[in-house]
This record gives C-alpha cells, sequence and structure tokens, in this order.
C-alpha cells in the first residue's frame, strides 16, 4: 500500500510539474460505447489482398508508407529495416519464378502427402519429415507446407500478381529480437495503406530468396542485411473489408487485489 501511495504521489508530481511549467498535456475522452475511430477501423477493416488491379499504385503513396514504417518504434531505437521496392514487372515475376522453384525442392522434400502412400518415397520423406518437425518444430507447419505445395503445382501465386513489392530487410545485428521491430515496421506501412484505400499482403515466401546468390546480388541484399519478410500492394479486386474468423483469447486482468478472466 505504501509502495502505491508513492507511485500516486509521483504521479501527482509529474501532474504539478507540467502544471508549474504551463503545459498542461490533454486527456482524450473516449466514452464507453463510442464508435471506432479511424486508426481502429483501418486495423478492422485491413484483410490480406490476393487479388489486385493492374493499375500500378502512385509513388508518392508507397513512399507514404514507407515513412510510416520509419516512424515505428525499435528496441533501442535501433531501426533494423532497409526497404526495397520492385516495381519491374518483369522482375516481380524473375522473383515469383524463383519461389515456386524453391517451393517445389521445399515441398518434395517434405510434404510426403504428395508421394503415393505406401511407396518407399513416401515412408522416407514421412520419417524426414517427422525428425526436421522434432528439431524445429514451427518451420514445417501445415499451413505454409500445403501452400508451398500449391505454389509449386501453380495454383497459387507467390507475390500474387502485385504491382509493387516492398522487400523489408532486417539488419541481424539489430538489438534483442529484430524480427518483431520488421513486423511492427511492416504493420505501420500496412495501415498506412489501409488508410489509403490499398490492398496488401505479408509475404514470408519472400524469404526464399535468400538462397538465391544471383537475386540477393541483383536486389543488393547482403550481410548484415537478409529479407525478413515483404508486403505486396496495390488496388483490391473485390470487397477488401470483408469479416474474418478471430478466436476469442482470455484476458486475465488484475485489478485493486483481485483477478478476473475476461473474454
Ligand atoms: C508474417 C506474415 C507472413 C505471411 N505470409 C503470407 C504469404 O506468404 N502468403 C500469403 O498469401 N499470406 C501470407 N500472410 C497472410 C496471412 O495468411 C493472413 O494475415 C492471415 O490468414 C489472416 O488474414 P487477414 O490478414 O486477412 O486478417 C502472412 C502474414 C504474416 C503476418
Amino acid at each position: 500500500m505504501a509502495e502505491t501511495n508513492a507511485a500516486v504521489a509521483r504521479l501527482d508530481d509529474a501532474e504539478q510539474i507540467e502544471a508549474d511549467a504551463g503545459r498542461v498535456s490533454k486527456i482524450t475522452e473516449v466514452p464507453v460505447g463510442a464508435d471506432w475511430n479511424a486508426v481502429e477501423r483501418a486495423m478492422l477493416e485491413r484483410r490480406s489482398i490476393r487479388k489486385y488491379k493492374r493499375r500500378q499504385v502512385p509513388p508518392h503513396l508507397i513512399r507514404r508508407m514507407l515513412e510510416m514504417g520509419r516512424y515505428s518504434p525499435s528496441q533501442g531505437n535501433c531501426q533494423p529495416w532497409k526497404f526495397l521496392v520492385v516495381r519491374d514487372a518483369a522482375m516481380i515475376q524473375g522473383m515469383e519464378e524463383y519461389c515456386a522453384g524453391a517451393c517445389k525442392k521445399l515441398s518434395t522434400s517434405f510434404d510426403y502427402t504428395t508421394h503415393r502412400a505406401g511407396s518407399l518415397r513416401h515412408f522416407a520423406t514421412r520419417a524426414k519429415t517427422r525428425l526436421f518437425n522434432r528439431l524445429q518444430p514451427n518451420m514445417l507447419h501445415p499451413v505454409p507446407m500445403t501452400v508451398a505445395t500449391l505454389i509449386a503445382q501453380g495454383r497459387f501465386a507467390v507475390f500474387h500478381r502485385a504491382p509493387t513489392v516492398i522487400l523489408l530487410l532486417m539488419d541481424k545485428r539489430g538489438i534483442g529480437t529484430p524480427e518483431i521491430d520488421i513486423g511492427i515496421c511492416g504493420t505501420n506501412i500496412v495501415l498506412a495503406a489501409q488508410s489509403f484505400g490499398l490492398g496488401t499482403c505479408w509475404i514470408g515466401f519472400s524469404k526464399l530468396l535468400n538462397q538465391s546468390r544471383e537475386w540477393c546480388a541483383r536486389l543488393g541484399v547482403e550481410a548484415p542485411y537478409e529479407i525478413s519478410e515483404a508486403i505486396t500492394v496495390g488496388y483490391p479486386v473485390g470487397d477488401p473489408t470483408r469479416p474474418i474468423a478471430r478466436d476469442t483469447h482470455e484476458i486475465v486482468w488484475f485489478e485493486d487485489g483481485k483477478k478476473e478472466i475476461l473474454y
């Protein structure tokens, strides 16, 4: 209790110091049940877009999106990112072909369901996949593996034929967990795009390009940087705000010496 009182006293001090300095900061009141504001709406209505119009996005909008990325927080303000913007259709097609080829290898090596049940190949691949799964539990999840097989079969496009692809490069020397900083940076970029009526999709498969010396040289990707993620950008085809299912996770709430479980 004494500690709480001391904390409240410190807070009072902070407000007093502000008042003495003549610059009292405003508290925004948000009433219970208020409509979602513009930022919340952008978050709620954003969907991954996998079908784009042919029309190119004006360059100044891409610049504005990247500016929002540049202003995102990072551990120690280390800003472990670099942006590559690819709007050359032939280059995007080349990246697509490289990643599709890599998915083909991935699928044949690990997706044992693509081999005839009962065959030696099915048995050997399944054993290898199970072993690999133990060593790297989140690498061969069925969702990306299924998508890799669809890409390998030409039934799913890696970059969704988007007119613009932004590659997010990560500086591996970033403080702590630069992967998180990249995630936050990309989220700022994606939400800015949403506010302009643009569609985006994160592309984890873009990491496959790191395996290609030729693509790394062409794109200028070199240590300490690597491709962490990509974001496709374009004008969406169809309704980009359709709702999507989300799980309800319990929220554990501690307040005034009590613990509650909320949903
Ligand atoms: C880091 C990350 C990587 C992703 N990689 C891909 C991808 O390679 N291809 C794809 O079509 N979607 C990809 N997605 C999109 C997810 O599938 C999508 O966010 C999820 O299904 C939820 O749908 P929503 O974005 O419409 O809310 C990725 C999402 C994230 C956050």
